[in-house]
């Protein structure tokens, strides 16, 4: 474990993703400086990690190995960026999803941090390139996109700039696994990252089926909960082909013809609107009303079932 000597990690932005981290990196024993434009987003904030910290210690899911008073105790509120960022050596922007805006913290920074801190986004789909565009510390900046929710999810992106020294890149690798995360490094930038092309990959042929009518909403759904994807926590797509069959070479030199002939018949890109829609909409809305209450509700399941399954991750051995 990291002692708290040994750095200062600062939070710009403290919504949902900045709280999260916020108390990863604690869990790692970092001091952490959370800082907002807006002291009301930083009083509920600090608040309300109080509350899950005490939560998950009861639940016995708290991770690192401090206790919660110990956590809680590195986390700071801070409303001055100048303030905060003094003797950082990490950087997490958290702010929402605005190109300009974020733009704008980054050109802040800029013109305020040393040139050892590391300047990192969260940003879900924006590019390096737009965002670190013209920064005198260009080579410190990367994109780490984590996953909701990510206390529970450890799957983090990092998405290099082209200047982006590879420094930067290992140090940000090393920090994630210091705090149990699961860094992954995307060598070149791209579009939707590597996740989101694979969800995308996914949610677009799950809608042609169902638009042409070959399986049902809630089915195509099972087939992925209690199909795929019971395979895809442990191992990935590539290790499951290995596995299925008497290694890669053997699974290429079976199944690659059908794989061919089955994708030549993917469909377009699906417009996601009309009538299937409609018919998806019904079908979700069944299960779970579109109300904040029962969607609230079943959000605390699958956080539940999360923690459960990263638990048990934890402890199957890697072999
Ligand atoms: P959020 O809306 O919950 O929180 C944003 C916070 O930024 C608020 O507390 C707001 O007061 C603060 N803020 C706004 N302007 C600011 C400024 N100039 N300086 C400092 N703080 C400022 O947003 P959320 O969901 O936490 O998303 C943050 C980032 O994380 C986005 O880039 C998003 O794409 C990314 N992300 C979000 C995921 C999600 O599922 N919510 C998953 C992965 C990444």
């Amino acid at each position: 474990m990291a002692s708290p000597a040994a750095g200062v990690v600062v939070i710009v932005g403290s919504g949902l993703i900045g709280r999260s981290w916020a108390m990863l990196f604690a869990s790692g024993g970092f001091r952490v400086k959370l800082y907002d434009i807006e002291q009301q987003q930083v009083t509920n904030a600090l608040e309300n990690i109080r509350k899950e910290m005490t939560f998950l210690e009861q639940s016995g899911s708290l991770k690192g190995s401090l206790g919660a008073q110990d956590q809680l105790a590195l986390i700071s509120g801070c409303l001055n960026i100048q303030e905060a960022v003094e003797g950082a050596l990490h950087i997490q922007e958290c702010v929402p999803e605005n190109l300009e805006l974020k733009r704008k913290i980054f050109a802040q920074l800029d013109q305020i941090v040393d040139d050892q801190v590391v300047l990192s986004s969260s940003t879900s789909c924006l590019l390096p390139s737009q965002l670190f565009a013209g920064l005198a510390h260009v080579q410190q900046c990367l994109v780490a996109h984590p996953v909701n929710p990510p206390y529970y999810v450890p799957l983090v992106e990092l998405v290099p700039h082209p200047e982006t020294a590879p420094a930067t890149v290992d140090r940000t690798h090393a920090l994630m696994r210091k705090i149990g995360q699961s860094p992954v490094r995307v060598l070149k930038e791209m579009d939707g990252f590597v996740l989101n092309r694979l969800q995308y990959a996914v949610i677009s042929e799950a809608w042609r089926l169902v638009e042409e009518g070959i399986v049902s909403p809630s089915d195509l759904d099972l087939v992925m909960s209690d199909g795929l994807g019971m395979r895809y926590a442990f191992i990935g797509p590539l290790e499951t082909m290995h596995l299925n069959a008497e290694g890669m070479l053997s699974y290429c030199d079976r199944y690659s013809e059908g794989m061919k002939r089955v994708l030549k018949t993917f469909g377009p890109i699906p417009e996601f609107s009309g009538a299937t829609v409609e018919k998806v909409n019904q079908a979700m809305c069944l299960k779970v009303p579109a109300d904040p209450e029962p969607l609230a509700a079943r959000r605390r399941w699958r956080d539940e079932c999360l923690q459960r399954l990263a638990k048990l991750k934890r402890q199957m051995p890697s072999q």
